[in-house]
């Protein structure tokens, strides 16, 4: 079974002076543990597909099926725990909390959870120390550079162990040698068996996922897959 399944996924921004038609009958299904790179010109829908996979905006039409589940009739609390339960966002700003340290920032995704509170300090540690950042546990995110905010930020999206982690140009804000070490942390997760679904600008990195799905226009233009 599909993880993820979009049929005829269309979404439109609303604004007073028009209508943004910013998905156009979008089809996809996204396979458990599957590495898929997604790109396409700048306001082809990219973020807002990932948005849409990640339940923070709903279809306009069209079906969302996660994990067999028609999620057009959850409820927003249950999106909202389905959320902090399985699902991993990484952004290319890192959207840390600026008056958090490190350790507080990753270990608030767990508080947001309903699960069990046990070993909380131990799974932050693990997280930390899986991407490299447990020597700046206690800093916060102004006193650390660009690629170690990435990593604090990879840590909370995989602290709760989701089924997917969503990331949109995640090295789009750093220099060429980081963002071959922060590809490099999620090519890792995906390896370990996590479903990894990463925006980027970048050829070299959609080459190295497994699907690639080309979008213009608010459309899937094509999608490929790698040879071998
Ligand atoms: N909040 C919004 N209100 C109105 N229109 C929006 C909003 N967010 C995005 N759009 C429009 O929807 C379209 C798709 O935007 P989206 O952010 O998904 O593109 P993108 O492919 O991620 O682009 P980029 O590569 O620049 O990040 C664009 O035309 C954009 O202008
Ligand atoms: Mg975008």
């Amino acid at each position: 079974m599909p993880l993820i399944r979009l049929q005829n996924v269309h979404f439109n921004y609303e604004t007073p002076e028009r209508r943004v038609e910013a998905l156009r009958d979008v089809s996809l299904e996204i396979e458990p543990g599957e590495f898929l790179a997604i790109c396409g010109p700048s306001g082809c829908g990219k973020s807002t597909l990932l948005n849409l996979m990640g339940t923070l905006d709903r279809p306009t039409s069209g079906r969302y099926v996660y994990e067999g589940e028609d999620l057009n009739t959850w409820t927003t609390g249950q999106l909202a725990e389905l959320r902090a339960r399985d699902i991993g966002f990484v952004f290319q700003s890192f959207n840390l909390i600026e008056s958090l340290t490190v350790y507080d920032n990753i270990e608030l995704a767990l508080l947001y959870r309903r699960d069990d509170r046990r070993n909380l300090r131990e799974r932050v540690m693990e997280a930390m120390d899986r991407v490299g950042i447990a020597h700046r546990a206690n800093h916060l995110p102004r006193q650390l550079s660009g690629g170690q905010q990435q990593r604090c930020a990879i840590a909370r999206a995989i602290v709760g162990r989701p089924a997917v982690i969503l990331a949109d140009e995640p090295t789009g804000n750093l220099d060429s040698e980081t963002a071959a070490h922060i590809f490099g942390i999620l090519k890792a997760l995906h390896h370990d068996g996590s479903t990894l679904v990463v925006v980027t600008h970048s050829p070299s990195q959609a080459d190295q996922a497994e699907r690639v799905v080309e979008m213009l226009d608010g459309r899937i233009q094509f999608t490929r897959r790698r040879l071998s």
